[in-house]
């Protein structure tokens, strides 16, 4: 089954190809991050107007790229939740048109879930030459998922069978190295950034707590950045009146370095200390990492020394926001649900992965 995948949530335009939920056949990105990078976020106004301009563009590029026609296509899977209003409706618009002028079922997606997906493309045709996992994750899989909006630990039992086991009650990971990558004078997106200056820090150059959770696999990353928000101030010299966007002015390169590097090493370890007591108490045979900051290097790292298992990552290019992820899930849904209707089809940009903690 040949499933073209579509993406708008937040600020790429991505359309892709992937076969039987395993093999990649095209993968295309269009990343805003040129245009909200001299914001220093994302624009939801902007972003909606971009995703308008190349949806159709990025979409047909999908199928040349994988040298394919609207006949070979045998499903149209697309992201209908969670994401920005505007961004959403472009992606779902254009796939419930093309679904019903083409004829063909449409499947909506879950974007958190479809992160997930991401480990499950294991081939690709030759042109794309992504490194990829060997074989797809077997259940029960324990799911660390890590991007600009979330930040929760899953247990799969199986396809779209799962529990949170918790998430983070404040900011997700990805904003808080967004954030702090502001406080330091980081370029937007702040998880490149960090991961970048941190190489040249050190690590343990500040101390930083690690937030107290009631929940066992719960997260907080609110504190961490007031944390370093006010070790920069003092290391500057300054209260806490200073206003924080002149910090980045008074930083010298080396504490930019330093702080960066002791942020990255405190947050990573929290997320890393939380899986590995997942592991150990549910005893999954994989682990993945899924969304834009499983993109981190020291995640790796730290995971992989962490767990008595192999863990074999995704290629970079399929952490952060794309449509392959969206194609692979959307096989998967395709093999257990009907589709919808494209009349009926609606957007849903608060809706979380699972409404509630459930018991495992
Ligand atoms: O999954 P994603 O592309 O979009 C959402 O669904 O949110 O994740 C974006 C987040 C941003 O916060 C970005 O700073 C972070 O992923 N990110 C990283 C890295 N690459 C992207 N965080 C840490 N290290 C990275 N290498
Ligand atoms: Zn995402």
């Amino acid at each position: 089954m040949i499933v073209l995948g579509i993406e708008s949530s937040c600020d790429e335009t991505a359309a892709a190809v992937v076969q039987d939920g395993s093999r990649l056949l095209s993968n295309v990105v269009n990343s805003q991050i040129d245009i909200h990078s001299q914001y220093g976020g994302v624009v939801p106004e902007v972003a909606a107007r971009s995703h308008l301009e190349v949806i159709n563009p990025v979409i047909n590029k999908a199928l040349s790229d994988a040298d394919l026609t609207w006949d070979d296509i045998d499903a149209i899977a697309v992201t209908y939740a969670p994401g920005l209003s505007g961004s959403l409706l472009i992606g779902t618009l254009a796939a419930k048109t093309l679904a019903h002028l083409k004829h063909k079922p449409l499947y909506p997606i879950h974007h958190v879930e479809a992160h997930v997906y991401a480990n499950f493309i294991t081939s690709q045709q030759s042109a794309l030459s992504l490194k990829l996992p060997s074989t797809q994750p077997k259940f029960p899989m324990l799911a660390l998922i890590v991007s600009g909006g979330h930040s929760q630990l899953v247990l799969f039992r199986d396809h779209g069978d799962y529990s949170l086991l918790g998430q983070t009650q404040d900011d997700a990971i990805g904003e808080a190295f967004d954030k702090v990558a502001k406080m330091l004078g980081l370029p937007y997106p702040g998880g490149p950034s960090i991961a970048k200056a941190a190489e040249l820090g050190d690590p343990l150059a500040y101390q930083f707590p690690k937030a107290k959770m009631s929940g066992a696999y719960d997260f907080s990353f609110s504190g961490l950045k007031t944390a370093v928000l006010r070790r920069l101030q003092r290391e500057v010299g300054v209260d806490f009146t200073f206003p924080s966007h002149e910090l980045p002015g008074l930083v010298s390169e080396q504490q930019r370095y330093d702080f960066a590097a002791s942020f990255q090493h405190v947050a990573i370890e929290t997320l890393v200390d939380k899986a590995k007591k997942a592991y150990q108490e549910y005893l999954p045979t994989s682990v993945v990492i899924a969304g834009g900051v499983a993109a981190n290097q020291e995640l790796r790292r730290q995971l992989s020394a962490a767990l008595p298992i192999d863990i074999e990552y995704a290629p970079i290019q399929l952490c952060t926001d794309n449509a392959a992820m969206i194609a692979t899930l959307g096989y998967f849904v395709a093999q257990r649900s009907e589709p919808v209707s494209p009349y009926e089809l609606e957007i849903r940009p608060s809706l979380s992965m699972v409404h509630e903690k459930s018991v495992v």
